[in-house]
């Protein structure tokens, strides 16, 4: 049985549109745990365009199943995150000018600047999770560095414009999950994923943690919050 971490910087992202405080992340978070999410995730960016101090503060106050912090592997980002003692950190790039992330780590070009962040991080007991494309060489580059587990890129597979495309794509996912299995990695998904594209991953059990934010904040639009996340934990559970 898989699990559902939400991510709820795209509750931020509507906060920060009007500039006050509402909607709040962090109360979000708590309707996302009573639905049945396991995890919750923020990510904090350089130029706290969403999640801001205050929200990772309160989230680790509140959050009463397991924090996830997304973040750049730079200095600032890593005494924040030993400052606050999320459950675990995911290592992903970062770009100012980007709209969301937009591609894995390549750990292969920088390991020894991601072997000491990880070392950081770890030396106070905080998982490390690497973002990558499914590319088993970025797989086993994140293992080489210390990484506890990979997190795979789904967003190229998400944006497939036809069967054939998403097939093919998938199928790279499951080479990486594959090679990160055989590594004794633990194995997340996330990028893009929605209420249609993740039922493929129900022949991929290897995956044991689904990272999902924008396709729920937007059905919760519809059909509100609780429901929206309830409904994919039912997906994410019968995997
Ligand atoms: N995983 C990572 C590393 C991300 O950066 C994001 C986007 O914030 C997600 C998962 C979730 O993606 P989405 O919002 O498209 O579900």
């Amino acid at each position: 049985m898989a699990r559902l971490a939400v991510n709820v910087d795209h509750v931020a992202t509507v906060r920060e549109a009007r500039g006050i405080n509402e909607p709040d992340p962090v109360f979000a978070a708590g309707l996302a745990e009573l639905a049945g999410a396991e995890g919750i995730i923020c990510h904090l960016r350089e130029d706290r365009r969403h999640i801001n101090d205050r929200d990772l503060r309160l989230l680790r106050e509140t959050v009463k199943t397991r924090l996830n912090m997304e973040m750049a592997a730079v200095d600032e980002m890593v005494e924040i995150a030993i400052a606050t003692r999320p459950d675990m950190v995911t290592l992903v790039p970062e770009k100012r000018e980007e709209l969301t992330t937009e591609g894995g780590l390549d750990v292969r070009a920088r390991p020894g600047h991601y072997t000491r962040a990880t070392e950081g991080l770890k030396g106070t007991g905080i998982e490390v999770s690497f973002f990558v494309d499914p590319d088993p060489e970025q797989v086993r580059a994140a293992r080489d560095c210390g990484a506890d587990i990979v997190e795979i890129h789904t967003g190229h597979y998400a944006e497939a414009r036809s069967e054939e495309e998403a097939a093919r794509l998938f199928g790279r996912i499951v080479m990486a999950v594959e090679s990160a299995a055989g590594l004794d990695l633990g194995i997340s998904a996330g990028h893009g994923l929605n209420y249609l594209n993740v039922k493929r991953f129900k022949d991929l059990p290897q995956v044991r943690e689904y990272s999902i934010g924008h396709s729920i904040v937007a059905m919760a639009v519809y059909i509100g919050f609780e429901r929206a996340v309830s409904r994919m934990v039912d997906l994410v559970k019968g995997f």
